[in-house]
């Protein structure tokens, strides 16, 4: 973490909880975290919960984003949910270019289409990256993250820099347990910061790590000076552990 950049630490649900789970969990973590958290924190439930999340987290400091969005403004897409959509819900941002998205069918094209119709839209937009295990053993990681990165903010213009957060999230790291050194987090913190930096004001771009997070280690990740913040999935799910977490960034 650098003096200049506010940490911030969000939770990723991805297919976990009704709207009434998501509820019970917002009043517990508000009153945890209470009003002043050392970090932005962000929470991203599942479509269905969104509305309930906005209502019940009202005044905190704690914003909500969705997991995804659609890079078209509307029309024939079954199933999908715009960016406009989303602001009329009273959702501030959305995670894009999830590795389990990406697993699924998504195209570096449609995660680029995604980030910007989420900046159109005013939304706060956090671009995933990450390499898998094979990619890592075979030296092309920097390679693998680069064009990631480059793909994806090719249509982003320097003014759009403080609605952008990149998330490293490598995915042998993703709900494995195996979570990446402090220094294997910091090395591709840095390389995303670097190729960011063509296109947005890289000093006040906000770079976090994400796989395998936990309150055991999310101080030493974020201690790194290209790490500004974690983006957590399985220990995001329990109110008592993503506030530990959440200290960890004080
Ligand atoms: P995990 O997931 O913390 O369960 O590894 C992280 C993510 O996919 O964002």
């Amino acid at each position: 973490m650098s003096d200049g950049r506010r940490p911030l630490v969000a939770g990723n649900w991805k297919m976990n909880k009704t709207a009434a789970e998501a509820r019970e969990f917002c009043t517990a973590l508000a009153s945890l975290l209470g009003p002043d958290p050392p970090a932005d924190v962000v929470v991203c439930p599942p479509f269905t919960a969104l509305e309930a999340v906005v209502v019940a987290l009202g005044s905190s400091p704690i914003a909500v984003y969705a997991q995804a969005v659609h890079g078209a403004a509307g029309g024939p897409h079954t199933g999908e949910i715009s960016a406009d959509m989303l602001r009329a819900t009273g959702v501030v941002g959305t995670l894009v270019g999830h590795s389990e998205r990406r697993a699924a069918r998504e195209t570096d094209e449609q995660v680029a289409q995604s980030l910007r119709a989420g900046l159109d839209a005013g939304l706060m937009v956090v671009l995933c990256c990450g390499e898998s295990l094979g990619t890592r053993r075979g030296g092309g990681t920097e390679r693998w993250v680069a064009a990631q990165v480059a793909s994806a903010l090719a249509a982003v213009h320097p003014g759009d820099g403080d609605r952008l957060v990149i998330a490293y999230e490598p995915i042998w790291a993703i709900g494995t347990g195996e979570t990446a050194s402090p220094a294997e987090a910091q090395e591709a913190c840095a390389i995303v910061r670097a190729v960011a930096s063509e296109r947005v004001d890289g000093a006040a771009l906000r770079v976090l790590y994400g796989g395998s997070v936990t309150p055991a280690n999310a101080a030493a990740l974020m201690a790194q000076p290209d790490v500004d913040g974690v983006l957590v999935g399985g220990a995001s799910l329990e109110p008592g552990s993503f506030a530990r977490i959440v200290a960890a960034a004080g």
